[in-house]
């Protein structure tokens, strides 16, 4: 026999960012996080996931690849332990009320295929969608009785950021205090439906791959950053309750200068560790500058606010009714961004919201 799941995820963009662990293999932040959901029309991963009494190990393919050393994948190891004791636990219960013919799944071996959407041209992260995907795959093909906060601490073992994608609109990550993990996880602070004007514009800058992955970035900044403390002691709680706010009330201006002061703060603690971590290029500070000039040019009120991750690419957040100006100064400034994706790009105008 042979049971089979396939479900998708979104990507998530960060507007107050994770930046550092205290516990590495736990994957326990130093601070809280917050991000927003980008819609699944565009950017999305898809798993499907067999399982049977009859394979011989687990496999996985990433894009039509299959992966060697899938035993050594600890990361990928700890979402398989986490959701086959749950499953195992479920199968129990069954059992115990009377069930009969339960199939063992949390015994059997996994046939794992994961893909994204996008292009890995684009150069975006996919390891929060992708491990989002197959902690929720599995979940629905163990048909585990569990929220999806409770999938969030599985899924933030795969990749810190993949917790966050366990929710669609606005979602917090919860740093926690508890050694074990069991209070750090991903909470909806408000769906999709509660702004929709708010939309994502993606300039590709660069799709060549980041010179230091997020992972081996974040820990030498913990190691060497005297900033990195300043910002998680008293930069973020303050933002976080900020950006919550500027979230229920809607208020982008609010929304706009936390997100632009929290990506610099992060590029900023990336500088400050020794020797410094430089993600972005000369393209993106010109985005940066076109940006604050198009922000400071009409009255009080901010139209668009930048954010970059561990790389070039900016993510411009803005509300619908400037979406439209805002795509024509980058054609006039950076056409590049928008068409280095051409094919892409050209199907979808770049937008997500
Ligand atoms: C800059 O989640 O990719 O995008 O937990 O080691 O897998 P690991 O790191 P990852 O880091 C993301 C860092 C970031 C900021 C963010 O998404 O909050």
């Amino acid at each position: 026999n042979i049971y089979e799941k396939t479900t998708t995820a979104p990507v998530n963009i960060a507007v107050v960012k994770y930046w550092g662990k205290r516990d590495t293999s736990l994957i326990l932040p130093t601070n809280s996080s917050l991000s927003v959901t980008l819609s699944q029309d565009q950017l999305q991963s898809k798993t499907t996931i067999r399982v049977s009494k009859d394979f011989k190990a687990t496999r996985l393919w990433l894009n039509g690849i299959e992966e060697t050393n899938v035993e050594n994948n600890q990361r990928l190891q700890a979402c398989l332990r986490a959701t086959r004791l749950l499953r195992k636990e479920y199968e129990n219960s069954l059992a115990i009320s009377g069930h009969v013919n339960i199939p063992p799944l949390s015994e059997w071996n996994l046939h794992i295929c994961s893909e994204n959407n996008f292009p890995t041209a684009a150069g975006l992260a996919s390891s929060a969608s992708g491990f989002a995907c197959l902690v929720y795959t599995l979940a629905k093909l163990f048909e585990l009785p569990i929220s999806a906060t409770d999938l969030s601490r599985i899924a933030r073992q795969g990749s810190g950021s993949a917790c966050r994608s366990m929710f669609g609109g606005f979602v917090a990550w919860e740093m926690g205090d508890n050694t074990d993990g069991s209070d750090s996880q991903a909470v909806q602070i408000a769906p999709e439906t509660h702004w929709p004007e708010l939309e994502a514009l993606i300039c590709v800058v660069s799709d060549l791959k980041k010179g230091t992955s997020s992972t081996e970035g974040m820990q030498h900044t913990v190691k060497t950053s005297e900033l990195l403390q300043h910002r998680i002691s008293k930069v973020v709680p303050e933002r976080m309750r900020g950006i919550k706010e500027a979230i229920k009330t809607r208020d982008f201006k609010k929304f706009a200068e936390i997100t632009m002061r929290d990506s610099n703060q992060f590029h900023a603690v990336c500088v400050d560790t020794f020797p410094p971590i430089f993600y972005m290029n000369d393209v993106s500070r010109a985005i940066i500058r076109l940006i604050t000039e198009y922000n400071n040019s009409g009255d009080e009120t901010y139209k668009a606010a930048y954010t970059f991750d561990a790389g070039p690419n900016a993510v411009i957040y803005a509300q619908k009714e400037n979406i439209k100006e805002i795509i024509n100064l980058l054609a006039h400034y950076f056409p590049s961004t928008l068409d280095l994706n051409k094919e892409y790009f050209n199907d979808h105008a770049g937008l997500f919201s």
